[in-house]
């Protein structure tokens, strides 16, 4: 597993006032977009291009244009929604699966009470979408349907992530092409499974369910 995790003032700037308290939702929801889509820039590093002829004003030259068939992108419900926004206006031409999962406040296991992911993802480069890395029991749930579908190169995009998460994901893909981008790697888990610092529960920040 490749693991990058952002160093830019812009981002621990925009991550600063994410994991204020006093951050209200709207501004949660704008600064979630806008860190996805800093964060996007470093993901897609190895989006697969194709070589394009075009006709500038003054003459012929090739470039290149995002290859077929289309990336997919995968936010995990509910608070990944609040990154898709973001991920699709730098690759518009990505498809869009979803997949909702909920993590048992208890036992802290993911259970996933929705899926809609087209069947076979053996050609598909797979971009998931979740602002929380905390056991990893979400994000590794989340890639386990994807390879079963045949995905073979996958990466997430958090906004945070906890030491044991990262252990935990990269234990899980063993020999498998992923790559997980980070916006910051944390300290710890506190004891009921909740990032620290971090910046609270992702969803409910989004949400306004507080
Ligand atoms: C949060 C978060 C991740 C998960 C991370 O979702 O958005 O999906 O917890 O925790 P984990 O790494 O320990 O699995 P939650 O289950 O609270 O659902 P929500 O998005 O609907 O709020
Ligand atoms: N889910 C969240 O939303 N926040 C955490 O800190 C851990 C899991």
């Amino acid at each position: 597993m490749r693991l990058h995790v952002a160093d830019h003032p812009l981002i621990t700037h925009k991550l600063t006032v994410l994991r204020d308290r006093n951050t209200p939702s709207p501004v949660f929801r704008q600064l979630t977009e806008e860190l996805v889509t800093l964060l996007a820039y470093e993901a897609t590093r190895s989006v697969r291009v194709s070589p394009h002829e075009i006709q500038t004003p003054i003459t012929t030259t090739v470039g290149v244009k995002i290859s077929e068939p289309r990336p997919l992108v995968v936010p995990i419900l509910r608070a990944g929604l609040g990154m898709l926004d973001g991920m699709v206006k730098l690759l518009p031409s990505a498809e869009v699966g979803f997949l909702g999962m909920a993590r048992n406040e208890e036992t802290l296991e993911p259970t996933t009470y929705a899926e809609r992911l087209p069947e076979d993802l053996s050609d598909r480069q797979c971009f998931v979408l979740d602002p929380m890395l905390a056991t990893g029991g979400s994000l590794g749930a989340a890639m386990e349907f994807l390879f079963q579908r045949g995905a073979r190169d996958v990466t997430a995009i958090c906004l945070l992530g906890a030491p044991e998460g990262v252990a935990a994901i990269e234990k899980q893909v063993e020999g498998r092409d992923v790559t997980l981008v980070l916006g910051a790697l944390d300290e710890r888990l506190n004891e009921k499974g909740y990032i620290v610092p971090g910046l609270g529960d992702a969803g409910d920040r989004l949400y306004g369910t507080v």
